[in-house]
């Protein structure tokens, strides 16, 4: 598959087949995903590939957490409020998707049930968790960033769909309390991935991009 194609047709997969990724896949995935540029070539990145009846026991309890209110906890901590222009199309991608599912504004419980199903990762067969040691700073999520594109794109390569998930890691001692879980790291990100149901209402949604001039300056050129 041609590279443009590839960062053309990935997109957040939010609907998965149950049907298992073959290890050697996922592993040859991340094989590739390693020569990933990172800033001295520190290489700040770990994986930690979850499935079967681990990712399941993860996935209840996260939902659990959800329909208790609990307040999450992070190792890498979210902006609790965004700037605009930031906010506007944060809001734009929710409103799109959901209506898309044909959920309406008002209607929690359909609402409820989205979030209970983005706590079970969407029912991907597998996760893989991209960690980083723990007194490294900010400046080492760009490496994870370049990574997590890195590994999207090859899984698409292979005919995989994958999301990335800051849900996946709003609980860490979650995964921690399921899995043995290196000393020293901490969760940065999650990305689901399988493959893709096309005949999920999820399949339909596409988000958008602001167009290429309201980003672009040009001097000289
Ligand atoms: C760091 C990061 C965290 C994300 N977390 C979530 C998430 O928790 N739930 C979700 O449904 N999508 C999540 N996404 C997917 C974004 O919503 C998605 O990438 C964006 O809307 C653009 O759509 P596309 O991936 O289909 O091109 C996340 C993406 C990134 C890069």
């Amino acid at each position: 598959m041609d590279i443009a194609e590839a960062i053309h047709n990935r997109r957040s997969t939010r609907a998965f087949l149950p049907k298992p990724v073959p290890k050697t896949v996922i592993e040859n995935i991340l094989d590739a995903a390693r020569w990933a540029p990172s800033w001295g070539n520190i290489q700040p990145w770990e994986f930690l590939v979850v499935g079967g009846e681990a990712l399941g026991k993860i996935g209840k309890d996260f939902c659990c957490r959800l329909a208790e209110g609990a307040k999450d906890n992070p190792d890498i901590s979210m902006p609790a409020e965004w700037d605009e222009p930031y906010k506007g199309r944060y809001q734009q991608v929710g409103r799109g998707l959901f209506d898309t599912l044909g959920v309406a504004r008002d209607d929690k419980a359909a609402r409820n049930a989205h979030y209970q199903r983005m706590y079970a990762f969407f029912g991907a067969p597998a996760v893989i968790f991209i960690l980083m040691g723990e007194n490294l700073g900010r400046y080492s999520l760009f490496d994870c960033g370049s990574v997590t594109q890195t590994i999207c794109l090859l899984a698409e390569r292979e005919g995989l769909g994958t999301c990335v998930l800051a849900a996946a890691v709003r609980h860490p001692d979650i995964i921690r309390a399921h899995v043995p879980v290196l000393p020293g790291k901490k969760f940065v990100i999650g990305i689901a991935i399988g493959y893709p149901d096309p005949g999920s209402p999820y399949d339909k949604f596409r988000s958008s991009r602001v167009p290429l001039g309201e980003i672009v300056s040009w001097v000289d050129q």
